[in-house]
């Protein structure tokens, strides 16, 4: 397989099962099946970002991105939260995950938002330039480490000034279920 093999596309109506089985494969439980069926049907969904990647027309990864708010002095500001994603085992190690973030990232600034945060492994999201949020004063109500929030400018000086990251109350209920 080469990387010229990897089809990253937006999601329609017919991949819906079929990433079920990629979230139901990749993760240990079915929070994270069960996430992507609520946002999808959340003021919070973007379709446009809903990626998946395909090989020989079978879907073997998803990344979603949706909206979560920034708090600031002057109101919030919309920016995108990435959760979740994830390979089918069998095809992981290839570049699947890289892909599908690149893509995502692209396609989000081609749409004019500003930024993009995610709690995850920073050893896996740096190489796509995303930092720590502290370095922009960016806090996170929610309980998971503080090195795992990590964010990306779209738009140069997007986050400067910082502020208080609000997750919507499903993505918060995921996050406080899974995340020790
Ligand atoms: C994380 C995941 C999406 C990566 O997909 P992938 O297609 O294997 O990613 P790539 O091939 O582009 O990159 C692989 C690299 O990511 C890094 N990586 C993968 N999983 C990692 C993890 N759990 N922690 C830290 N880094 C990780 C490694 O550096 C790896 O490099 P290697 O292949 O040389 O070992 C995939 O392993 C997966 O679905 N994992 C289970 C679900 C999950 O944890 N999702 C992320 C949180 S929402």
């Amino acid at each position: 397989m080469t990387m010229a093999d990897i089809i990253v596309r937006q999601e329609t109506a017919a991949d819906v099962r079929a990433i079920d089985v990629v979230n139901l494969s990749a993760f240990e439980g079915e929070a994270e099946a069960i996430l992507v069926t609520a946002l999808r049907q959340s003021e919070h969904y973007i379709p446009e970002l809903s990626l998946v990647a395909e090989i020989d027309n079978r879907i073997v990864g998803h990344i979603l991105l949706s909206r979560a708010y920034l708090g600031r002095p002057g109101g919030e500001m919309d920016v995108l939260a990435l959760a979740p994603m994830a390979v089918v085992p069998s095809q992981s190690h290839r570049g699947i995950g890289s892909a599908l973030v690149r893509a995502a990232i692209t396609k989000a600034a081609s749409l004019g938002h500003k930024a993009i945060v995610v709690v995850g492994h920073p050893e896996f999201y740096a190489r796509f330039g995303l930092e720590k949020a502290s370095k922009w004063d960016i806090r996170c109500l929610l309980p998971v480490p503080e090195e795992s929030v990590q964010a990306i400018e779209l738009a140069k000086g997007a986050l400067s000034g910082g502020g208080t990251l609000r997750y919507p109350a499903l993505l918060t209920e995921f996050f406080r279920q899974t995340v020790q």
